[in-house]
């Protein structure tokens, strides 16, 4: 089964039969983070979006371990300028399989600027299967109705944001939940700044009082099997 560990804020590590995948490896400059960027060596690194609490430590981690790196067309053409080689352009509704799985790119309702100011395109969530297992990583988004469609596909575990003020907060991540139907949530996006603290036990218990879902609270560092 494959086991994700949260690693603070939207970062979140999947092991999935012996490949390790990271979205969005912001470690240095995280007050959250229990890890560095030197302490994991991933296959994958899949990017959100530009912004720097997403890109995080992509490019140091991608030339130290010559991961592939998944994100959009844009931020792979600007990754490239940045001196990466082993890269994977993609974009929102497109999917690519892989030899650890398949993996799509979603929408995300958000903004995609990079640390210098280049156009990163459109932000993106994904939806991976692996090992028969769909996990969607909604990434920064507000709500939208469409999640309806990805909880079409069977969604065992949702990754969502309720930290508020960024993305979703606690009100649209409960009425994402309904959209999406997933038998598991892991909330996400919260307590990293001043800005986007949250109580992620009453939200659970919001949770599991009006949807099927079991909501797991996850301490930074802390992991769960899907
Ligand atoms: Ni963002
Ligand atoms: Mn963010």
């Amino acid at each position: 089964m494959p086991n994700v560990t949260w690693l603070s804020h939207s970062v979140i590590q999947i092991d999935t039969a012996g490949t390790t995948l990271l979205v969005d490896p912001f470690l240095t400059g995280n007050p959250k983070a229990t890890l560095g960027p030197d302490d994991i060596d991933p296959d994958v690194i899949l990017v959100s979006h530009g912004h720097g609490d997403h890109i995080g430590d992509t490019i140091p981690m991608a030339k130290r371990t010559g991961c592939l790196t998944i994100a959009n067309f844009e931020i792979v053409g600007w990754l490239e300028q940045q001196g990466l080689e082993n890269l994977r352009p993609m974009h929102i509704g497109g999917g690519a399989d892989f030899d650890w799985g398949r993996v799509k790119l979603t929408n995300a309702l958000h903004g995609s600027v990079l640390p210098d100011g280049t156009y990163g395109g459109n932000p993106c969530g994904f939806l991976f299967t692996v090992e028969g297992k769909k996990i969607y990583h909604a990434c920064d988004t507000g709500l939208f109705y469409d999640m309806k469609l990805i909880g079409e596909e069977g969604v065992d575990l949702a990754i969502l944001p309720i930290g508020d003020n960024f993305t979703m907060g606690p009100d649209d991540a409960l009425r994402a939940v309904k959209l999406l139907e997933p038998k598991q949530v892991l909330p996400i996006h919260y307590d990293t700044f001043d800005i986007i603290e949250q109580d992620p036990v009453s939200w659970k218990e919001r949770v599991e009082g009006e949807t099927g879902a079991k909501v797991m609270v996850l301490k930074p560092g802390e992991n769960m099997e899907v």
